[in-house]
């Protein structure tokens, strides 16, 4: 297949919708990104890798981190977690408060916030220190030991993480955190502060395309495993747009409030795309554009 041309059709699409939302604010470390700035890569099971646009420009991951820790967690601890976080979509903003309370501290997903901060409690009990682990992870699978945590935007998190913390303390009060609200905030603000550019993610998020199996060949998760990562991703991944997502695009993904957005393409390839300007529910624009772009003119979906 001719990636680099469907890369270009996906670019040419992108640049007729990015910019057409705003760039998160409610951190505002974020608030002075390029609204309709671009990139996007492909990295396929076999080892090839394309990009067109700023696919070399780090940015905020956010949300998209929520993949890798998931992932970390069920590699390290099994399936212990889903006996706290569930499994369906929400239906509601990724940072909602409301089901928290009727469902007694067990967020529905491990996607939206809530879900996110009980997967991070797992994952700092189970590694001692969830950031680095996310970290380490997207360096070994990019191959690129410049990814960092950037310090600012963790600290703007932190600064107006408002909601975050009322999930927090709310989940620890039916029991549901080990660790404590500090120490949890700290290492998802952090997880979610690291930058990484599309090319970085494409390759880090590969081996949900190869069933399971690292970029060394390892197996980090079984084939059924990612079967069911894949499905959470195209269920909850895209939050209260993932039955538009879905529609849309045919594949699973995760966005982020960064304006980047992986998405799976099992047995063939990992493809991420971004844009800062989001939609309403918090899913970039331009990149969302792209992907349904390139699956609409590949062919190229789970449907
Ligand atoms: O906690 C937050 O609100 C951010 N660190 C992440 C939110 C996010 O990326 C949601 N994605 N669309």
């Amino acid at each position: 297949m001719n990636y680099p041309e469907f890369l270009r059709t996906a670019m040419v699409a992108a640049h007729r919708e990015a910019g057409k939302g705003h760039v998160a604010d409610y951190i505002p470390a974020l608030a002075g990104a390029v609204p309709d700035a671009f990139g996007m890569a492909l990295a396929t099971v076999d080892g090839e890798l394309h990009g067109v646009g700023n696919w070399k420009e780090p940015f905020s991951i956010q949300s998209i981190s929520k993949l890798f820790s998931l992932a970390l967690v069920l590699a390290e601890g099994g399936n212990a977690l889903w006996t706290r976080v569930g499994r369906e979509p929400s239906g509601t903003p990724f940072n909602s408060l409301v089901q928290l309370e009727a469902e007694r501290g067990i967020p529905r997903n491990p996607f939206i916030n809530a879900g996110a901060v009980v997967v991070t409690d797992r994952l700092q009990t189970l590694t001692g220190d969830a950031s680095r682990s996310v970290l380490g992870f997207l360096r070994a699978e990019s191959g690129n030991p410049g990814i960092s945590i950037d310090p600012a935007v963790a600290a703007s998190e932190a600064a107006h993480g408002h909601r975050n913390a009322a999930l927090a303390h709310f989940i620890a009060s039916h029991g549901n955190l080990d660790n404590t609200v500090a120490v949890v905030l700290e290492e998802y603000f952090a997880h979610c502060s690291i930058s990484a550019s599309c090319g970085d993610l494409a390759l880090a998020g590969r081996f949900l395309a190869s069933h399971g199996v690292r970029a060394d060949g390892t197996r980090m998760l079984s084939s059924t495993e990612a079967k069911r990562v894949n499905a959470v991703l195209l269920t909850c991944g895209t939050y209260d747009a993932a039955g538009e997502f879905a529609y849309r695009v045919g594949l699973p993904a995760k966005s982020g409030v960064g304006g980047g957005v992986l998405a799976i393409l099992p047995g063939r390839a990992a493809l991420c795309a971004w844009s800062p300007a989001l939609d309403r529910a918090g899913n970039s624009v331009g990149a969302v554009a792209a992907i349904e772009a390139f699956t609409t003119a590949t062919g190229l979906s789970i449907f």
